[in-house]
Formats: C-alpha cells, structure tokens, sequence
C-alpha cells in the first residue's frame, strides 16, 4: 500500500502528541513532532546569545543549527547540532520564546523544508503534528485533523505534564498557553488554523484513547 501522510494540528494542549504517537504506533507509521523542532531552533537561538525578540537577527541565524528528528513514535528523539535536545527544549524559557522564533519567516522556510524531507523519504507514511502541516507543510496530506479543547481543559493537561511547582500553576499555565495561541494564530507567516478539508475533533469531553480511537477510524476511512 501507497504511504499515508497525516496531518494533526491544533493550539497546545489538545493532545495532539499523545494523540499522533500512539496512532502512528498503532498504524506502523513514522511520527513527526513539528513543535519540537521549532522548540529546538529556539533552544539554539537562546544558547547562542540571540535575541529572540531581534527578527532580523534571528533570520540571519536560522541556517545555522543542524537539526535532526528522529521519527519513531515509540522514541521519538530530537538533537541540535549533535546534542540530544529533548530536555531542554521543554523549559518554560523556550516555550516563553518559541512563538516569536518561530514567527519568523527564515525560519518557518528553514523548518518547512526539513519537515517535507523527512515526510517523503518516511517508508510507510508518517503522522506530523503541528499547526500549519494541513495547509502549509502538506496540503495533499491524505488525512487533515484538527484537533480543539477548552481552553480550561488544555490548560489541566498541560499542567499535568508538567512536575511540581509549575503544576500547582494552574492559572498562570493557563494564562501562558492562551498567550502562546494568540501569538500562534495571528503571526502573519503560515498561523495556526484549520484547512478548510480537516475534520475537526473538539477532545475536550473525550478520553485520549477516544481521540486515539477516531482519528484511526479517520486514517482508515481516507487510505
Ligand atoms: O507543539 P508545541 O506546543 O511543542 O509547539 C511549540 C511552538 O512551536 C508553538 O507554540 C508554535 O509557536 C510553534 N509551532 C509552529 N508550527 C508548527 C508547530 C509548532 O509554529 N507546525
């Protein structure tokens, strides 16, 4: 059979990652976290002294950190530059900083191109997730998803990933991700937003085996 590409988007916190890994461990597809790589990038920019906030220096440094995904959805892995990022692209500096990188449009090229790469070069097909693989990275994806929850309902699992301190946060957790969305939904370079032919799954009274459930009822209906 033809290989099946997926595209799962949706604003933080929807479950979308716990969502397309396990489907793509179920379906024996490749997974692709595109956040992560946006998150990488900025790890990059922050350790190497630039200023987020400074487009223009950030475009001139988009081309410089190598990096690599790994796509297996059961150990899905993430290095810059050779180092295994998968810590410190989850800090709360990053996640502050990874809207205004990845508004940039230099980046956003840069990404974009990595991201088809690996899309068409993954043997059985792949599940990508993001916030513009439907209508920007793949728009001949052969299954659009995009996935919606309260913004109450994102905020608590957001905070259940996170440990101690931050967890107890859930009002400022709250805050900071409908801060992210915002910024996501309305930078002028390829926004956060549904494609016209993606089917939308509101998560927020479902279980994630539910979520899990649909959208493989999805994939097997469109391939
Ligand atoms: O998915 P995650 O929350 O880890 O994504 C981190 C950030 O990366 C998002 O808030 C967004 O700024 C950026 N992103 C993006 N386009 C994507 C995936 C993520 O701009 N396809």
């Amino acid at each position: 059979p033809a290989a099946v590409i997926v595209a799962i988007d949706g604003p933080a916190g929807t479950g979308k990652s716990s969502t397309s890994k396990a489907v793509a461990a179920k379906l024996g597809l490749g997974y692709l976290d595109t956040g992560a790589q946006y998150r990488a990038i900025t790890w990059w920019m922050l350790t190497n002294g630039i200023d987020v906030n400074d487009a223009t220096a950030v475009a001139d440094a988009a081309a410089k950190p190598q990096i690599v995904s790994g796509t297996d959805p059961a150990a899905p892995t993430i290095a810059v530059d050779g180092l295994d990022a998968a810590a410190p692209i989850r800090t709360q500096e990053v996640t502050a900083a990874v809207s205004a990188v990845s508004a940039v449009p230099e980046v956003r090229a840069r990404i974009t191109d990595l991201q088809r790469t690996i899309a068409a070069e993954a043997p059985n097909g792949i599940v990508v997730e993001g916030r513009d693989i439907g209508i920007t990275v793949l728009p001949d994806a052969d299954l659009k998803v995009f996935l919606t929850a309260s913004a109450e309902a994102r905020a608590a699992r957001r905070s259940g990933e996170l440990k101690g301190k931050e967890a107890a946060d859930l009002a400022a957790t709250r805050e900071a991700l409908i801060k992210r969305d915002a910024a996501d939904s309305s930078r002028k370079t390829s926004p956060l937003a549904k494609a016209d032919d993606a089917v939308e799954v509101d998560t927020t009274e479902l279980t994630l085996e539910q979520v899990i459930e649909c959208v493989v009822t999805l994939i097997e209906g469109a391939s």
